[in-house]
């Protein structure tokens, strides 16, 4: 599998023109993803690290592009990282905002560390699922379709941070507290 290192994703986001609030947010949620990874790891589960820390860190690649072009971020960002030849990161970049299929297989894979850890950065901050839930529906939530949808989705990410935290030695509100101990990518 080839995966880009940290200076190469540093690069690309440098060449997207990230804007600084968007680089902030992406550095946290690639923190979280890696502390809950180390948690999974430890727990004896089998997950490809720099896997994980490539796509947090690069899943909104084509975000600031979206704001212009109306586009999908999540299935552009993953075909973006595809085409430049990382289609494992693409794969999970495309999941970040909903997963393929929940609870794919027995234990959690690296796209369902992404998308939680994503659910659980507002901005540059950590909130609860439902901080995150209700910008998401106050945003986003278009029509009473739409809101369904997302509620549906929310139930699953629900299920996810069960099924997440079944694995760990701490609880959701507590990540907090224990992000100062995640090391760095090379770890
Ligand atoms: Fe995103």
């Amino acid at each position: 599998m080839r995966l880009p290192e940290r200076e190469e994703c540093l690069r690309m986001l440098a060449q997207m023109q990230m804007p600084d609030h968007i680089l902030a947010h992406s550095e946290l949620v690639c923190r979280v993803a890696l502390l809950l990874t180390d948690g999974l790891l430890a727990a004896g589960l089998s997950l490809n690290r720099p896997l994980v820390d490539a796509s947090a860190l690069l899943h909104d690649i084509t975000k600031p592009r979206s704001f212009k072009t109306g586009e999908n971020h999540s299935r552009t960002g993953g075909e973006y990282l595809t085409d430049l030849g990382y289609p494992e990161v693409g794969h999970i970049v495309r999941q970040h905002v909903i997963l393929d299929a929940y609870f794919a297989g027995d234990t959690p894979n690296e796209a369902e560390v992404v998308n939680y850890a994503d659910k659980r950065v507002l901005h540059d901050r950590i909130v609860p699922l439902d901080d995150r839930m209700d910008y998401i529906l106050a945003r986003y939530a278009k029509t009473a379709e739409h809101k369904q949808w997302l509620l549906n989705v929310w139930e699953q990410t629900t299920l996810l941070e069960d099924r997440l935290f079944a694995y760990l030695t701490f609880e959701p509100a507590q990540l907090t507290d224990h992000l100062g101990r995640v090391v760095g990518p090379q770890a």
